[in-house]
């Protein structure tokens, strides 16, 4: 999949601006506060309907605008196909090939982006709600059934509290309810742990070949129930709790409170990890997920990385760019491109200043 060209209009900190990219590596430079993170972020919009810092898309419109507009034409073999969007302060409009979609499904994913941003180093600090999103997202891209089951889960556990907050509960109710909790969960649970151990299965090879040492790395998935075998297990055990969630009106387990843990050397990397090995983890993590994409949907995703190089020694820098997968179009955005200059491919170099982009040759 390669992004070929990019149009943005009352974005962010950009008026107006285009920029046509290469298959290879593409590099964003340029000072802080210039725009670098906000280019990869309407991409990540194009790619996922959503921004990767803001939970209202309204932020993403320029100061004083009534509008903003983005479209990416995108190649996926021989086909190609126009992606665009428009954000209005409460609403936004997609449209594929200037058709617009009418179920977000229909957008999301035809651009499929690898993101790594500063702020995913927050999967380290332990919280929960995070790595599930982390986990929810991804598997999302390549798994409309996961969605679908998510969706359900999601549906059948905010009946399932409602009923639990009440004065007078039904307990009949309640006991379907509870049937369908489990049915909705058992492909949640199962799909995130299967997602989680398929990783693990590339991660230390990533991480190795990026950093040349020789550390475990692992990530674990923690339920938010004690794991059983199927799901007339966990039936079982969602009744056995029923009189602990009626004290506590609430769910207290499930798939709603499952969290993941990454390890390094079988120690959480958060307490232990250097800043260096943390951000090589995760850039190892970043890698995994692509091939993992890429396996999953025989589709090369395009990988998106913010500010990468800060908190990465020289070498780690030049390794880095050593591992960027082949064939897999990459966009890199940095204040210092030092690293590039030993970089022996072709790659594109764009000076980002003040919302305006600048081709620069020679590289
Ligand atoms: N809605 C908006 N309208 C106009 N400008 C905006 C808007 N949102 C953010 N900006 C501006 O965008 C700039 C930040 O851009 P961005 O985050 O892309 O910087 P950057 O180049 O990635 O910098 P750094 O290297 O520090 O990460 C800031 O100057 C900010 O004022
Ligand atoms: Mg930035």
């Amino acid at each position: 999949m390669i992004v070929e060209h990019l149009e943005l209009r009352n974005f962010r900190n950009y008026d107006s601006a285009k920029i046509s990219f290469m298959p290879g590596l593409n590099v964003l430079f340029g000072a802080n506060g210039q725009g670098k993170t906000n280019l990869l972020e309407g991409l990540f919009f194009l790619s996922c309907a959503r921004s990767f810092r803001v939970s209202e898309d309204r932020q993403m419109i320029q100061d004083d605008k009534d509008a903003a507009k983005l479209s990416v034409r995108v190649r996926n073999d021989d086909r190609e196909q126009i992606l665009s969007g428009v954000i209005y302060p409460s609403q936004k409009t997609l449209s594929v090939n200037k058709r617009p979609v009418a179920k977000l499904s229909e957008f999301v994913g035809l651009l499929n982006t690898v993101l790594f941003s500063p702020l995913d180093m927050e999967l380290f600090h332990q919280a929960p709600r995070y790595c599930r999103r982390f986990v929810d997202q991804e598997l999302s891209k390549v798994s409309r059934d996961y969605l679908e089951s998510l969706r359900s889960y999601n549906g059948v556990l905010k009946e399932r509290n409602l009923v639990l907050k009440g004065e007078h509960v039904d307990m009949v109710y309640l006991s379907v309810l509870n049937t369908r909790f489990v049915q909705a969960m058992w492909p949640v649970v199962t799909g995130r742990r299967k997602f989680i151990s398929e990783l693990n299965a590339l991660l230390p090879d990533h991480y190795q070949k990026l950093t040349g040492e020789k550390h475990e790395v692992q990530l674990r998935y923690r339920p938010g129930f004690v794991w059983v075998q199927n799901a007339a297990e966990l039936e079982k055990q969602v009744e056995k709790n029923v009189q602990r969630d009626l004290t506590m009106h609430q769910s207290v387990s499930g798939a709603h409170k499952d969290d993941l843990e990454i390890l390094l050397d079988q120690h959480p990397a958060d307490g232990y990890g250097s800043q260096g090995q943390k951000r090589m983890l995760m850039l190892a993590l970043k890698l995994s997920l692509c091939s993992w994409i890429e396996a999953k949907s025989q589709k090369k995703p395009v990988l998106l990385f913010d500010d990468v190089f800060s908190e990465l020694d020289f070498r780690h820098q030049q390794q880095l760019l050593n591992c960027l997968p082949e064939g897999v179009q990459t966009l890199i955005t940095t204040t210092d491109d030092s690293a590039l200059r030993e970089y022996s491919l072709p790659c594109r170099r764009f000076v980002i200043h003040e919302g305006t982009i600048e081709e620069k040759n020679g590289g």
